[in-house]
């Protein structure tokens, strides 16, 4: 490495692929965990951002869990739904793989979002440490309106992420 790159500065690409698709593409599994977690904007509590997101999570036993964002009038004491439901799958299954992870969130008009909505950064970096848990990559699917993204494991959204182990 250090050999290749002493010389003289160059510009490294880093490329990441993931899938577009409709709903009715993905399995009847997919297709439910999904679901879920749009029912779960429902139990969303963010009367200061309005933006409500669900998060669902299958575990390798087949349960499924799920989660929203949790808001406080103290901002920053809130937590988003992937990490709700994470938490708790970590809480509760401490020793079961969690095999996929779906979003979805309704805008502030309360409509879900026309385009896939992603976890933020602190969320991606929960999600690297819960494939390391797993020994896996996890299945992301992220729902929108117009279309879903299918991503495998969190690494195509981590590039160059932080990980101890
Ligand atoms: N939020 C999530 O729940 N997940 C994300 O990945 C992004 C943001 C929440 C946090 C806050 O309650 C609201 O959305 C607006 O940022």
């Amino acid at each position: 490495f250090a050999q290749k790159y002493h010389q003289s500065m160059q510009e490294v690409e880093l490329k990441s692929v993931i899938k577009a698709c409709q709903m009715d593409e993905l399995t009847a599994e997919e297709q439910h965990l999904l679901q879920l977690a749009i029912e779960a904007t429902n139990r969303s509590y963010s009367p200061y951002s309005k933006f409500s997101v669900g998060a669902a999570v299958r575990l390798g036993n087949g349960v499924e869990l799920t989660g929203s964002n949790q808001e406080n009038a103290a901002y920053p004491s809130g937590l988003c739904a992937e990490r709700t439901v994470l938490f708790y799958a970590g809480a509760q299954y401490p020793d079961v793989p969690v095999t996929m992870l779906a979003i979805a969130a309704r805008g502030t008009d309360g409509e879900l979002t026309e385009e896939p909505t992603g976890p933020c950064g602190a969320c991606r970096q929960v999600i690297v440490e819960s494939e390391t848990r797993a020994g896996h990559p996890i299945r992301i699917l992220l729902y929108g309106r117009r279309h879903c993204y299918v991503i495998e494991g969190i690494r195509p959204l981590m590039p160059l992420c932080f990980s101890e182990f």
